[in-house]
């Protein structure tokens, strides 16, 4: 089976051009280009948030827009960057899966895998993410119920730290409490994010945690504390996870070159 993974493509209003030189349209329908040609073809895209750049209704029709001719099924979560209601209703219009209730998380089985979508979201525009008691209640009560089936935790707001200061301050302020419960299982095995524009690979909770590239700019390597989050442009990216049927995950990072 193979898990396409996109993220952070913050698409602003028809036109718009953001940081950088960033310019959304032509970025996203490369990259849907691409992962419709792609052959063997991904079961699955998993969207790990930032879909739009300023939370907007026009900005989430222009994303309906641009992730129209995406030919594969999708998941989605939320990013910071993004509206509940709004990323709702713009996934429902794709046929895309996303998650109902308070917060927009998500729990299906794709192939061998158990598959739990989780919305880091906090209050409205701060970057930072967190988990919620009632959150976490939610994961620890999901990860009882089965504790042998692969399972990969999607997550928009990495719970480790990166080493870039500017990130890991409005990274998931708690990654520590999700550690705990991850700690305990077996059969974990990714947890893959978002947030960070950067391809990342960790070593966390006992299990590989991975941070995927962004489709829309890169965030300077810079790793020191006090280092600010420096935009700068970057080809569009995604990542292709091939799983393996006992649910072991290879990663592969494309970018559009
Ligand atoms: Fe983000």
């Amino acid at each position: 089976m193979l898990i396409a993974q996109i993220t952070d493509l913050h698409i602003g209003a028809p036109g718009e051009i953001l940081f950088g030189g960033y310019e959304p349209a032509g970025a996203v329908a490369a990259v849907v280009a691409r992962l419709n040609a792609l052959d063997p073809r991904p079961d699955l895209v998993l969207l790990t948030g930032d879909v739009t750049g300023n939370r907007t209704a026009e900005a989430c029709a222009q994303a309906r827009d641009l992730l129209a001719p995406l030919e594969l099924p999708m998941a989605a979560i939320p990013g910071n960057h993004d509206e509940r209601r709004l990323f709702r209703e713009t996934m429902l219009d794709l046929g895309a899966r996303v998650g109902d209730g308070e917060f927009l998380q998500l729990d299906f089985t794709a192939g061998p895998l158990r598959i739990l979508g989780l919305d880091t979201v906090n209050g409205v525009l701060p970057p930072g993410g967190s988990l919620c008691d009632r959150r976490l209640d939610w994961i620890a009560a999901r990860l009882d119920e089965d504790t042998d089936r692969p399972t990969l935790i999607a997550m928009h707001h990495p719970p480790f730290a990166t080493g870039i200061g500017g990130m890991d301050r409005i990274g998931c302020a708690n990654g520590d409490a999700l550690a705990a419960l991850v700690r305990r299982r077996s059969n974990i095995r990714r947890v893959v994010c978002g947030h960070v524009h950067r391809a990342v690979t960790a070593d966390w909770a006992g299990t590989t945690a991975t941070i995927c590239p962004a489709v829309a700019w890169e965030i300077r390597l810079d790793l020191h504390e006090d280092a600010p989050p420096v935009l700068q442009p970057q080809a569009p990216g995604f990542q292709l996870h091939r799983v393996a049927p006992d649910g072991r995950l290879l990663t592969h990072t494309i970018f559009m070159t």
